[in-house]
């Protein structure tokens, strides 16, 4: 884990009226994964938080490390991310990857919605695995901007919520696999839960942070009856296990 880092903005793209994808300069040959998050803090000292953001993408060889976000309030909005100094300081890779989940599955399922697509992309990378990738968007301009790059993947279902919801698509298409890995909304979420596949569902969850790395609690939620820290002993659970407040 690489602590208060000052990473240099390569770029800094819109992509949706709200949503930018940067490009920072990190060091190479990291052990990045999908999954993995990163905390990063403005140049203003009257915003002490860092705010997580999960990896999108990671170029080994050349160190390049894309986050998209969307822009949401006093840190992202105000200072969108790139109205800095030319440097993000940054702690990553943080938290547990779904490389951590594959085990023994090889036909896995990506469920993805809305900016919830983000942690899934770099799965890319595990060319060992034959993954299917469902994913939902709230209309078509949404969905050709967000899974413009999921191209990469040969198995690749879209819909948007005029069509049905993400994980009807899934359901419908009713092919076996091994497992599931999923991130997007706590609705999708709940829907996939509420499935009850009699595989392991892996999902991504999202909870305010404050350290972002286990010692301030205040990310905890109800997994297998424990209180478990999303930062440090996720993002990724068994949805299974996962309480979800009702
Ligand atoms: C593990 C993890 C990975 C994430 N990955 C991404 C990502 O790849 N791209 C992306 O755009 N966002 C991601 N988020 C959400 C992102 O952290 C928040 O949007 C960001 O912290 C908002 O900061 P802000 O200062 O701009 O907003 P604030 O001023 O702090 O908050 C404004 C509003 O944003 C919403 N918000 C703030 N934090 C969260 C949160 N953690 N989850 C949901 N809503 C929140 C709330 O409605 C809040 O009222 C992730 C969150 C987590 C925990
Ligand atoms: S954000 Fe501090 S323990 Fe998770």
């Amino acid at each position: 884990m690489i602590i208060g880092e000052r990473l240099k903005i390569v770029s800094n793209l819109q992509v949706m009226p709200d949503i930018y994808k940067i490009v920072l300069k990190a060091r190479k040959f990291l052990p990045i994964k999908a999954g993995h998050f990163i905390n990063i803090s403005v140049n203003d000292p009257s915003k002490i938080l860092k705010r997580p953001f999960c990896i999108y993408d990671y170029d080994k060889k050349t160190g390049l490390l894309t986050v998209c976000y969307q822009i949401k309030g006093k840190t992202s909005g105000t200072y969108n991310l790139s109205q800095q100094d030319g440097f993000l300081t940054s702690d990553f890779p943080l938290g547990n990857c779904f490389a951590d989940f594959i085990g023994k599955h090889r036909n896995i399922a990506l469920v993805g919605g809305g900016i919830g697509v983000f942690p899934l992309y770099l799965l890319k990378e595990e060319k060992d695995i034959d993954f299917s990738v469902f994913v939902g968007f709230k209309d078509k301009k949404t969905a050709d901007a967000l899974s413009a790059d999921f191209k990469v993947f040969k198995k690749l279902s879209v819909i948007t919520d005029e069509q049905g919801f993400v994980t009807d698509k899934f359901k419908a298409d009713g092919k076996k696999f091994d497992a599931v890995f999923a991130c997007g909304p706590k609705a999708m979420l709940k829907a996939l839960k509420s499935l009850n596949l009699a595989i392991p569902v892996y999902a991504s969850l999202e909870e305010r942070m404050g350290c972002g790395i286990g010692g301030c609690i205040t990310c905890v939620c109800n997994v297998g009856g424990k209180n478990l820290r999303v930062c440090k002993d996720g993002p990724i659970f068994n949805l299974a296990e996962v309480a979800f407040d009702e």
